[in-house]
């Protein structure tokens, strides 16, 4: 099996995409709809490989759905098994927020230690320390990789102050929080737009939750009955994807599908380096080439920071700017996966040490004072790129890394094509939609 993109760069991308649902409100979106006892309707789910493999581990525990276009009807009720397996579960990482649905069902569940894109260890020592807190008995088996989860009755409730935040940790924390005994108070909670779509919904299904800045109140008892279908909002990963193409090929990309409002992070960078952008309207943003991109200085950090999915982007784009930018990442430790491979592309980009005067706080991973670590990265530009080979490891570097051979001169070879669409719907047709030379070999 090739799994191979074909790409024939240089050309200016020009013309209209609509974004596609969020990855990352679909896949909580989904897991929280079999919390229901009735069939969920849910619209403007991605046909994406991350949705398609959620969908194929319920099926596996007897849940039922019909996925047409990208409207998915859910029915939790039929699920009878109460151990996620393990072959499934490997594939998806979201795969331990099934820790909620199963003790609701079941009082008592397996679920493997998560697996997904290998950008960190990706521990979940804090989620299961807040379910612990929370009341849930967990205990990990080393031997079959397994974690056991009981609760007696139902899961106690308190409160939980996350040491540092943690995005679908807070949503595993609010799911469990709904069926328990007694309020649920989430503190230091992530902010991620994608957590309050998650609270929107159950809201809207009868659910009683608020949130006052990083405190995530949870009142449970509440039946959840869905009045009217939910649409997911569209992607901004994918939103961003486009934006940054657009400038880095000199080209003129309007997108459509988001408002400014879950960007503005982005969008501040992009017209720092001297990118264009118009707001068109309320859900529409023109992204174009404007003037001789200009270098800049950039870290991570979680909402409503500058997101970590989006620096393998802004990477590629600062390849394309005068002078010399720099990228620090603070979210995960393993974000530069494509700085290798974009190398073999001619592109002039090093590795640096950055000094931090506390790194236990300054990184939102755990971080181990004995181990080496890269989290920053130097970028000199402007470089003509030419084509190569390059192999994908992870799904936003692999994104990148196409972008980076649309932008080369020549024939480039993206090996691991599937990787970037665990998490982009359509993506060879929508390039190829704005006049990007892209041909997948399966
Ligand atoms: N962490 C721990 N222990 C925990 C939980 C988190 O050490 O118990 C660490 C993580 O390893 C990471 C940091 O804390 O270094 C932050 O992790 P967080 O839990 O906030 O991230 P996540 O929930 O695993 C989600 C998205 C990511 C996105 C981040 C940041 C989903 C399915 N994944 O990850 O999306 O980058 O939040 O917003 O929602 C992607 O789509 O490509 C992707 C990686």
């Amino acid at each position: 099996m090739e799994d191979s993109f074909v790409i024939q760069g240089a050309n200016p991308l020009k013309g209209n995409i609509i974004l596609s649902g969020a990855k990352n409100i679909a896949l909580k979106i989904i897991i929280a709809s079999l919390l229901f006892d009735q069939e969920v309707v849910l619209n403007n789910i991605p046909h994406i490989i991350d949705v398609q493999e959620l969908l194929n581990l319920i099926a596996h525990l007897g849940g039922k759905y019909q996925f047409k276009e990208n409207k998915l009807l859910l029915d939790g009720r039929t699920i009878s098994i109460n151990k996620v397996a393990l072959l499934h579960a490997s594939k998806i990482r979201v795969s331990f927020m099934l820790f909620a649905p199963l003790l609701f069902r079941f009082k008592e569940c397996f679920v493997p230690n998560p697996g997904g894109c290998r950008i960190g260890a990706r521990p979940i020592d804090r989620i299961v320390e807040g379910m612990e807190k929370l009341g849930v008995t967990i205990r990990y088996d080393s031997d079959t990789g397994y974690y056991q989860a009981r609760v007696d009755d139902q899961p106690s409730g308190g409160t939980y102050r996350f040491q540092k935040p943690s995005h679908t940790g807070t949503e595993l924390l609010i799911l469990i929080g709904l069926f328990s005994k007694s309020k649920t108070v989430i503190e230091n909670s992530a902010l991620e737009p994608e957590i309050d779509e998650l609270i929107s919904f159950l809201n809207q299904s009868g659910a009683n939750i608020s949130r006052s800045g990083a405190r995530i109140e949870v009142n449970p008892g509440a039946l959840l009955k869905q009045a009217s279908p939910f649409r997911i909002s569209c992607d901004r990963n994918e939103a961003v994807t486009f934006a940054t193409l657009a400038v880095a090929t000199k080209g003129d990309i309007t997108v459509s599908g988001l408002s400014k409002e879950p960007l503005l992070a982005f969008i501040n960078l992009l017209q720092q380096v001297g990118g264009g952008v118009d707001i068109v309207n309320n859900d529409t943003i023109r992204y174009y080439f404007k003037q001789q991109i200009r270098s800049l200085q950039i870290e991570t950090s979680p909402h409503p920071g500058f997101m970590t999915d989006w620096q393998p982007n802004f990477a590629i784009l600062m390849t394309q700017a005068e002078g010399e930018s720099t990228i620090t990442e603070r979210v995960f430790e393993n974000r530069f996966s494509y700085v290798e491979q974009l190398r073999r592309l001619g592109a002039e980009i090093d590795y640096i040490k950055i000094p931090t005067i506390n790194p236990s706080e300054y990184f939102f991973f755990n971080f181990d004072p004995s181990r080496k670590y890269n989290q920053a990265i130097r970028i000199r530009g402007p470089q003509q790129l030419h084509g190569g080979v390059l192999t994908i490891s992870d799904l936003r570097a692999g994104a990148a890394l196409a972008e980076a051979a649309l932008i080369a001169e020549g024939e480039s070879i993206v090996n691991g094509a599937s990787t970037i669409e665990r998490g982009y719907e359509r993506f060879a047709q929508k390039i190829t939609s704005v006049g990007g030379d892209i041909t997948k070999y399966e």
